[in-house]
């Protein structure tokens, strides 16, 4: 690592587990771009924050638990980032640190790669960060959303914020649906025999943003009943793709992140 090296991160906690490292220097040597990826376990956002003024980083993915708590000691946050109220990534241009959601993004391109998705009735399983992320970009392009969710008090919350419908989570509820999204991270390692619902309604479109296991309980149950399925991997790479032309303002190698990727997890 030169002096020029422009470094990147990811910070959360616990951050042992990501793959983000992976995928994004894999991509940086492809495009032979002189940038260094790393992983940053740290609790305090505050704390990251000095450390990227300090250290002159470039930018951080942001993860659990500080999508929400970083956002007051930026000097920018897009505005559709804003909307949502959670960013995920942060980037440094000359000490002017500007925050963007792409998970948004990510999760709607994974989801054209399979439907048309305007004007599509919607199931949200889930209230929490993802799915108020992913249910601010299906609003943008007019669909009718339910939010089923555990706790009646946060899918009001919710529910409110989107403008729509909510109830506990039950697919006997679910009827003439497009497309059903778990937000929930029921199913994903090591918890990987459980899924947030077992009955799964017919002809209809299911997604899971887990994407640790690829293909989760969830998945397999819906593919028994012959749905299309859509996995958490590319909502994955996608985001990290969007994050990449950020860091880098160049295309993303996106086949070699989603291969990367799937190496990692599989
Ligand atoms: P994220 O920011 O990643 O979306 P989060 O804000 O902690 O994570 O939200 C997690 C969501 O998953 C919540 O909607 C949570 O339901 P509650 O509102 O009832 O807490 C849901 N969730 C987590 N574990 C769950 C489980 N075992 N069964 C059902 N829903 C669960």
């Amino acid at each position: 690592m030169g002096k020029n090296t422009c470094i990147c991160a990811v910070i959360g906690y616990p951050i042992g587990h990501s793959i983000s490292p992976a995928i994004h220097n894999a991509a940086f040597r492809k495009i032979r771009i002189n940038c260094y990826y790393k992983a940053i376990e740290i609790q305090d956002p505050k704390r990251a924050i000095d450390e990227m003024i300090e250290n002159n980083y470039r930018g951080y993915s942001v993860t659990i638990p500080h999508k929400v708590t970083i956002m007051k000691y930026l000097d920018e946050i897009d505005p559709l980032a804003k909307k949502i109220g959670a960013i995920n990534t942060v980037i440094n241009t000359n000490r002017h640190l500007k925050g963007y959601n792409t998970d948004v993004t990510g999760a709607m391109r994974a989801i054209r790669d399979v439907m048309n998705i305007e004007g599509k009735k919607v199931v949200l399983i889930g209230a929490g960060g993802a799915a108020r992320a992913i249910g601010f970009g299906l609003k943008e392009v007019g669909t009718d959303i339910l939010i089923q969710n555990r706790t009646s008090k946060n899918a009001e919350s919710l529910a409110k914020a989107l403008n729509c419908q909510y109830s506990k989570i039950d697919p006997t509820l679910i009827k003439n649906c497009d497309l059903i999204i778990n937000t929930t991270p029921v199913g994903m390692h090591p918890d990987i025999n459980r899924s947030v619902i077992e009955e799964i309604p017919e002809n209809c479109t299911i997604m899971d943003i887990v994407y640790n296991p690829i293909e989760t309980k969830l998945l397999k149950l819906a593919k028994a009943r012959s749905c299309k399925i859509i996995n958490g991997l590319g909502m994955f790479v996608y985001q990290a793709a969007e994050q990449f032309r950020l860091f880098t303002g160049k295309e993303a190698p996106l086949e070699l992140m989603r291969k990367v990727a799937k190496e990692r997890l599989s």
